[in-house]
């Protein structure tokens, strides 16, 4: 091959995708949580998990290749500073409880080609069986937690009293910006099929008072107004174009003149459509789990949101490289 000829760069970092699978099964195993009292051996874990050492060996090493553990001595096995502090069950910042919602978004995402006529690996809350739909919204509740927490940062909650949290999953933004502002109450809309798993997580944050779970169907079902903001995380890119503006209009008719709203989650692109590149390529996954949700771009939240009466629409880039689109109610 001559030098000027391309090479598979792009292609082989895109093949890379064992050290997922590697994450994956450790979590599974529970691997870093068993280290989390120092280093052991393939063949001190594999008699608590009733492996063979040998073939639980090759997942430790895989780990330690993909840098999650340290090899320590004659086969001897340490979690890493990010594995202990991220990986190991009942740490404040653990990851892992995440890692059932990894594996439906894979799952999704390897029917990619077929789903393109028709979702193959639909996330349909009213009908999904309880242990995956348990596992989608404890799946989604870390993040909505720690994005709630960043979005409490922001000075203008100061001012605010009741929050409106639209298909707000386990409630995790409400109680993260409830926690940080002892004024807010918050009021979580969610399908009847999930709001006992919000009622489950807001009772274990000791929020009851303050968070109020409707279950309702947003798009069919009456709400009543009164809210100074509103936050929509992970729920319009859920929906088709139509619906989206339809729980726009709605959503408006219930907040104050001057109330923000905020939209936010892994789907809102820039007009390029190919940035932030992660929800551009996250975007496929859509295709899978719901019959016409999709990413939508700056301008479409922008035409839906001035259309039914909001202004000053504006982009901003969050830490985690996801878009949050805000405005304010006329
Ligand atoms: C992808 S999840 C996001 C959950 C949460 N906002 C988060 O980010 O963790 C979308 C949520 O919207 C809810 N949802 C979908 N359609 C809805 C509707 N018509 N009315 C109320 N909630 C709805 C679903 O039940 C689901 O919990």
């Amino acid at each position: 091959m001559s030098s000027d000829q391309p090479v598979p760069v792009s292609i082989q970092r895109l093949l890379d995708v064992y050290p997922s699978f590697a994450l994956l099964a450790g979590l599974r195993l529970e691997v870093f949580t068993r280290l989390k009292g120092g280093p052991l051996s393939a063949a001190q874990m594999a008699v608590a998990l009733g492996i063979e050492p040998e073939r639980l060996q090759v997942l430790l090493y895989a780990l330690a290749a993909a840098g999650l553990l340290e090899v320590r001595g004659a086969d001897l096995f340490a979690n890493t500073a990010e594995a202990g502090r991220l990986l190991v069950k009942g740490n404040p910042h653990y990851l892992g409880g995440t890692h059932a919602l990894w594996a439906q978004l894979w799952e999704a995402g390897l029917r990619t080609a077929d789903s393109l006529r028709a979702p193959l690996a639909k996330h349909d809350p009213a009908a999904m069986p309880p242990a995956e739909l348990a596992a989608f919204i404890e799946g989604l509740h870390p993040d909505a937690l720690e994005t709630g927490a960043a979005l409490a940062l922001r000075p203008e909650w100061a001012g605010c009293r009741a929050l409106l949290d639209v298909g707000g999953g386990s409630g995790g933004m409400s109680i993260a910006l409830c926690r940080a502002h002892p004024n807010l109450c918050a009021t979580v809309v969610e399908l009847p099929t999930v709001a006992p798993l919000t009622q489950r997580f807001v009772g274990e944050a000791g929020l009851v008072k303050r968070v109020e779970i409707r279950a309702a169907d947003l798009l069919s079902q009456p709400l009543e107004g009164g809210f100074d903001a509103a936050v929509l995380k992970a729920f319009l890119q859920t929906l088709s174009p139509s619906q989206a503006r339809q729980a726009l209009a709605k959503v408006a008719a219930a907040l104050c003149p001057g109330a923000r709203i905020y939209i936010l989650g892994q789907g809102i692109l820039d007009d390029s459509r190919l940035s932030p590149p992660e929800a551009a390529c996250f975007n496929i996954v859509f295709l899978s789990l719901y019959p016409e949700g999709r990413a939508y771009t700056e301008s479409e939240y922008r035409a839906w949101l001035e259309g039914v009466g909001f202004a000053e629409v504006e982009r901003h880039a969050l830490a985690d490289s996801s878009l949050m689109i805000t405005a304010r109610k006329k």
